[in-house]
């Protein structure tokens, strides 16, 4: 079961001036420590594997890039059973922390899907908006299954119906950054997910 956090700590900070900012790192205490994100990736690593146990073939991880990427690379490596990967580059954020509403695409995935299981690969599912359009334009690959893996769920701002079937946090409407989620293309680097304001 995902980990609801309904009273996170707050980061001690206010919103950061971009670039100058001093490091968020060490200024508050992270909304999601490394240690419990580590330890919730490693859960959902074990049960994506067990679900998936049976494949005649690999799991075809779709990452969403950019946000997802930090994510990716350690639920793969959290894995029991054979994986690929592929990339979906898409955006709706720009440098503000409310989406666009408009998803905007770079790639496509690589690989042909017919048949495959895909495992689409979010870092945090919002409106809902980005996450159907992708799996929209997957179906047409007439893939075997699409399922999706969110480490985050913040379902104040949903205004799509979305299946999340792997679900690390639910959180609250706060803005967030590290862990490959960025404010303006900063701060994915941070190990831990802290809140903004
Ligand atoms: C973020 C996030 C999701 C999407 C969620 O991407 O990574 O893909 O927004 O929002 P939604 O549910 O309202 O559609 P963003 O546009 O910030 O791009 P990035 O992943 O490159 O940071």
């Amino acid at each position: 079961m995902p980990e609801v956090l309904v009273h996170p700590p707050m980061a001690t900070t206010s919103l950061p001036a971009i670039p100058d900012s001093a490091p968020i790192q060490g200024a508050g205490k992270p909304m999601i420590s490394s240690r419990k994100i580590a330890r919730r990736v490693q859960q959902l690593g074990r049960e994506i594997s067990a679900r998936y146990a049976d494949l005649d073939q690999p799991l075809v991880l779709v990452v969403i890039l950019k946000g997802a990427a930090v994510f990716a690379a350690d639920l793969l490596r959290s894995l029991s059973i054979p994986a690929e990967l592929e990339f979906v580059r898409a955006s709706s954020y720009g440098a503000g922390t409310s989406s666009s509403g408009k998803v905007k695409f770079a790639h496509m995935v690589d690989g042909p899907l017919t048949g495959r299981h895909l495992l689409l690969v979010e870092d945090i599912v919002d409106s809902g908006r980005t996450i159907n359009v992708i799996v929209r334009k997957l179906r047409s690959h007439r893939p075997a299954s699409v399922k999706l893996a969110a480490l985050l769920d913040r379902p104040a701002r949903r205004e799509e119906d979305v299946a999340i079937h792997f679900t690390g946090f639910v959180i609250p409407d706060r803005f967030v950054i590290g862990y490959g989620l960025d404010y303006a293309g900063l701060y994915r680097e941070l190990p831990a997910i802290y809140s903004l304001g």
